[in-house]
C-alpha cells in the first residue's frame, strides 16, 4: 500500500497553518499578551518566532520529509537506533496529553457557539462558565469535539485534513478580518490597539526573564512546535518543495492570524471597559463572552466569533491526531479506520477525565504542555543538528531557491548550538519555578 500524501503544494501549507492556527492563536495569545505588558510581549513573541520558531519549524519539516513516517518511525529509522524510538513515543504520549486538554477547551467553544444562538450566557457570562466549565456536560462537549476531529482524520490526508483545512481557513481570516473591522469601530476601540501595539521598553527590562520564558512557550504551542505534528506533516510531502519558504509563510501566516485575533479581542475588551490583564484565561473567556452581551448585534457576532474559534480548534486538533494515527499505520500496519478510532478511544477516558478534574486540566494544560513540547523541540533540534547533521542540510537545501540555500549553514549552526541552548535555559526557569525556587511563572488556568 503506497503511504498518504498531500495533492498540492498549497494544501500542506494550509494544513500546516491551520495547525498552527488554534486556540493559541485566539484563546492563549491575546490571555498571554495581556499578563505579560501588552507590547512588550508582543515584541519578545515576534523575535523569538523568528529566531527560534523557524528554525524550529524547520527541524520538524527536515526530519519528517527525509524519513517519511511517523515521529517513532522517523527518529528510530533515521538513527538506526531503539533510545530514539522510546523519544518518539513521547511525542505520541504528548500529542494525547494535549489532545485530552484541547478537547474539552473545544468543548467549551461548541457549547458558547450553541449558547451564542440564544444568548443563553447573556445575563450572567460568569456564572456560565463555571457551570459548563467542568463536570459531565462538559466531558459531553469535548467528546462531540473529539468525534468531529476524528471525522475528519477518518478521511484522509487529502480527503480529509487537506480539503478540511482548505475550507476552514480561508472562513477563518475572512471572518477575522470582519470582526476587527468591526471591534474598530466600537468605543474606546483605540485603548485597546494602543495596550496591544505601543512598546513599553520599561515593562521589558522590569520583566525580562518571565516575559521570555511566556513568549517562547506560547511561540512553541502557536506554531505547533515540539510535538511531532510538523515531522508528520511533512511526511506527506515530496522533494520538491522548498522547506525553508513554505516554512517561512507558515509562520509569518500564523503570526499574522495571531496578530488579527489581538484587534479583535482588545478593542471588545478596552470598549466594555474590562480589564485585559486580570485573572487569566477563563476569565479572557467570560470577559469576551460578556462583552459580547453589552454590544448591539451581539449574538450575531458572537456566533460569528465562536465559529472561527471552532475552525481554528478543529484544524489544529486534527494535526494532533494525526500523530498516534500516523504512527499505527506505518508501525503497525493498522488500517486508516482503526489507526484512528483506538487513540479516540483513549481520548473519550483521558478527555473525559480532563473535563472532570480541574486540577487535571491544569497540570495538563498549563505544566505539562510547557514542558513536554520543550523537551520535544529540544530532541528535534538535536537530533536535526547532531545525528543528521549534514544530512539535514541536504535535506534543508533540497527544492529550496537560492535565498532559503544560503540560509543552510547559518540553520544548522543554530539548531546544533544556540537553540538547544536557548530551550535548555527556558526548560531550567521553568522547572526551578515550578519546584518553587523562584517565583511562579505562569497563573492557574481557571478564572
Ligand atoms: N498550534 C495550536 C494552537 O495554537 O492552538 C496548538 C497545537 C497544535 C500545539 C498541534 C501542538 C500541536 F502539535
Amino acid at each position: 500500500m503506497t503511504r498518504e500524501s498531500w495533492a498540492t503544494r498549497f494544501g500542506f501549507i494550509l494544513a500546516a497553518v491551520g495547525s498552527a492556527v488554534g486556540l493559541g492563536n485566539i484563546w492563549r495569545f491575546p490571555w498571554m499578551t495581556a499578563q505579560n505588558g501588552g507590547s512588550a510581549f508582543l515584541v519578545m513573541y515576534l523575535a523569538i518566532i523568528l529566531v527560534v520558531g523557524v528554525p524550529g519549524l524547520l527541524a520538524e519539516f527536515v526530519i519528517g520529509r527525509r524519513a517519511k513516517l511517523n515521529p517513532v518511525g522517523a527518529l528510530s529509522s533515521l538513527s538506526g537506533s531503539r533510545g530514539w524510538g522510546w523519544f518518539g513515543l513521547f511525542n505520541v504520549l504528548t500529542s494525547l496529553v494535549l489532545l485530552s486538554f484541547y478537547t474539552v477547551v473545544g468543548g467549551w467553544i461548541l457549547r458558547y457557539l450553541v449558547a451564542s444562538l440564544s444568548g443563553g450566557y447573556f445575563a450572567s457570562p460568569g456564572s456560565f462558565f463555571s457551570a459548563i466549565s467542568f463536570g459531565w456536560g462538559a466531558a459531553g462537549y469535548g467528546v462531540l469535539f473529539l468525534l468531529a476531529t476524528a471525522a475528519i482524520v477518518l478521511a484522509g490526508v487529502r480527503r480529509g485534513i487537506e480539503l478540511g483545512t482548505k475550507l476552514m481557513m480561508p472562513a477563518i481570516v475572512v471572518l477575522l478580518v470582519a470582526l476587527a473591522l468591526w471591534a474598530a469601530g466600537q468605543p474606546n476601540a483605540g485603548a485597546g490597539l494602543s495596550f496591544f501595539l505601543t512598546f513599553d521598553p520599561g515593562y521589558l527590562r522590569a520583566h525580562f526573564v518571565s516575559v521570555l520564558v511566556a513568549a517562547a512557550g506560547q511561540a512553541l504551542f502557536t506554531l505547533s512546535l515540539g510535538v511531532g505534528t510538523m515531522i508528520t506533516y511533512a511526511s506527506y510531502l515530496d522533494e520538491d518543495r522548498s522547506l525553508p519558504s513554505d516554512g517561512a509563510t507558515i509562520a509569518v501566516l500564523n503570526t499574522l492570524v495571531g496578530v488579527l485575533a489581538g484587534f479583535v479581542v482588545f478593542p471588545l475588551l478596552f470598549s466594555q471597559g474590562i480589564d485585559p490583564g486580570t485573572g487569566g484565561p477563563g476569565a479572557l473567556f467570560v470577559s469576551v463572552a460578556g462583552a459580547f452581551s453589552a454590544v448591539a448585534f451581539g449574538r450575531v457576532v458572537a456566533v460569528a466569533f465562536f465559529f472561527v474559534v471552532t475552525l481554528a480548534a478543529l484544524s489544529s486538533s486534527i494535526s494532533m491526531l494525526e500523530i498516534p494515527v500516523a504512527y499505527l499505520v506505518d508501525e503497525h500496519g493498522l488500517s486508516r479506520r482503526r489507526a484512528t478510532l483506538l487513540p479516540v478511544a483513549v481520548l473519550v477516558v483521558s478527555g473525559a477525565a480532563t473535563a472532570l478534574d480541574p486540577s487535571l486540566f491544569s497540570l495538563f494544560a498549563d505544566t505539562m504542555v510547557n514542558l513536554m513540547l520543550t523537551v520535544g523541540l529540544l530532541g528535534f533540534l538535536l537530533f536535526a543538528g547532531w545525528v543528521l547533521g549534514p544530512d539535514a542540510l541536504a535535506e534543508y537545501v533540497l527544492g529550496a531557491d537560492g535565498v532559503g540555500r544560503a540560509t543552510g549553514p547559518a540553520w544548522l549552526w543554530a539548531v546544533r548550538t544556540l537553540l538547544p541552548l536557548f530551550l535548555l535555559g527556558t526548560l531550567v526557569v521553568a522547572l526551578l519555578a515550578l519546584a518553587g525556587v523562584t517565583a511562579p511563572l505562569v497563573v492557574s488556568v481557571l478564572p
